[in-house]
């Protein structure tokens, strides 16, 4: 007989009963949450067996079927807390697929890279960028352990691991640190180092713009843009709050730059720690279309010598070696630049990959580096 459940369970059945009906996890948790009456810290232990549940629902599904048990959310809340224990025999060749709660395609590909198995099915911990134009990363810690967050010094040098609870810290609030990823802030130092002008094409709300300013102290002119208006509005005031000098662009950019950005959208798999919903995919073509689509559209953008640099939250190979390979293919006077070669004090978080490299920090990020010939 299980016993009773407590009510961080019970908000956990209800986020997850909510979403195998709709899907999306995230929206679900921001359905119910806030009207929960749970404290912060009992909203991030729901979202904790949330993710787990989400994280091995192929796993969990598997144990409820062959033990005749009926697909309902209080059995996997069970499952993932281990008050409910279930085995059963996986047929060796679906082992990856169903142990680690894959589609059948990104088994295929993880056959390969098994060392991202573990990157993408662990609980992350919270990131953080610090801004240095108003802060060190010091005096950031102290202001954080005033507010009773811990935090922990991590790579690159904006990096600092933190609580959940930090994204509603003070600091955030006013601009002395955003939430990002550590893989995201080493792209954005890595960019850095390629030139003083930087055209940030997917800028999105401003995410990689924000760890360049940061990172470079507004060393740097940083021009930001994206197909997404209502983004942009929302980078420029992230912006202000940071004192970052980012020029945004509202409609398609018509000069050259010497460094283009190119963080296109993508299956998202390379961040499937934070969100694991993006396991499940089993096409990743579409993507590639749209991302090579992208990409030829900003090549216009990069001046004679200048740098073209391709980035994608995955590593499948349809998103990454592939997109390049097609672009190259086209694009004969664009060469691939090593990454290897760029002085960086980071080389162990980045994995060679073909034309480019792995960056391996946090979520997985595929990085690679295109010169237009002078
Ligand atoms: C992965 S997100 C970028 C995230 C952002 N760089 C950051 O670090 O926060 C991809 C972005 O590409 C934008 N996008 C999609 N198609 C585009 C296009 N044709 N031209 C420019 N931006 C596009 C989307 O609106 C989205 O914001």
């Amino acid at each position: 007989m299980l016993k009773k459940m407590d009510r961080i369970e019970r908000t956990a059945v209800a986020v997850l009963r909510k979403y195998f009906r709709k899907g999306n996890m995230a929206r679900c948790m921001r359905d119910v949450l806030p009207r929960s009456h749970l404290s912060q810290e009992e909203r991030d232990a729901v979202a904790k067996i949330v993710h787990d549940v989400v994280r091995y629902q192929k796993y969990y599904s598997y144990l409820l079927r062959k033990n005749n048990l009926p697909y309902k959310p209080e059995n996997y809340v069970a499952l993932s807390t281990g008050r409910l224990k279930l085995q059963a025999d996986i047929p060796q060749d679906k082992l990856l697929e169903i142990r680690e709660s894959l589609s059948n395609s990104l088994a295929h590909i993880l056959q390969e890279k098994r060392e991202f198995l573990r990157i993408i099915n662990t609980e992350p911990e919270t990131t953080l960028c610090t801004n240095f134009i108003k802060i060190s990363r010091e005096k950031l810690k102290s202001l954080l352990y005033s507010e009773g967050f811990d935090a922990q010094d991590y790579v690159p040098e904006t990096a600092l691991l933190a609580s959940p609870g930090t994204r509603y810290s003070s600091a955030v609030r006013e601009g002395f640190a955003h939430v990002q990823d550590a893989s995201s802030q080493l792209v954005a130092k890595l960019t850095g180092k390629l030139g003083n002008i930087i055209l940030d094409y997917c800028a999105g709300s401003g995410g990689k713009s924000l760890a360049l300013a940061s990172l470079y102290r507004n060393s740097l002119e940083i021009h930001a843009y994206d197909i997404n208006t209502r983004k942009l509005e929302s980078l420029k005031i992230r912006a202000k709050r940071h004192n970052a000098t980012i020029k945004v662009h509202m409609s398609i950019p018509t000069n050259k730059y010497p460094v283009v950005l190119v963080d296109a959208p993508c299956s998202g798999v390379g961040a499937a720690s934070r969100n694991p919903e993006a396991k499940y995919q089993e096409n990743f073509e579409n993507f590639k279309e749209m991302q090579l689509k992208i990409l030829s559209e900003s090549a216009l953008h990069v001046e004679k010598g200048g740098m073209l640099v391709y980035v994608v939250c995955s590593f499948t190979p349809q998103e990454t070696v592939e997109v390049v390979s097609e672009f190259l293919e086209k694009y004969k006077h664009f060469e691939v630049l090593s990454i290897e070669d760029i002085p960086c004090e980071y080389k162990k978080y980045l994995k060679k990959e073909r034309y480019g490299v792995f960056v391996t920090a946090g979520d997985i990020l595929y990085m690679a580096i295109l010169r237009f010939m002078p």
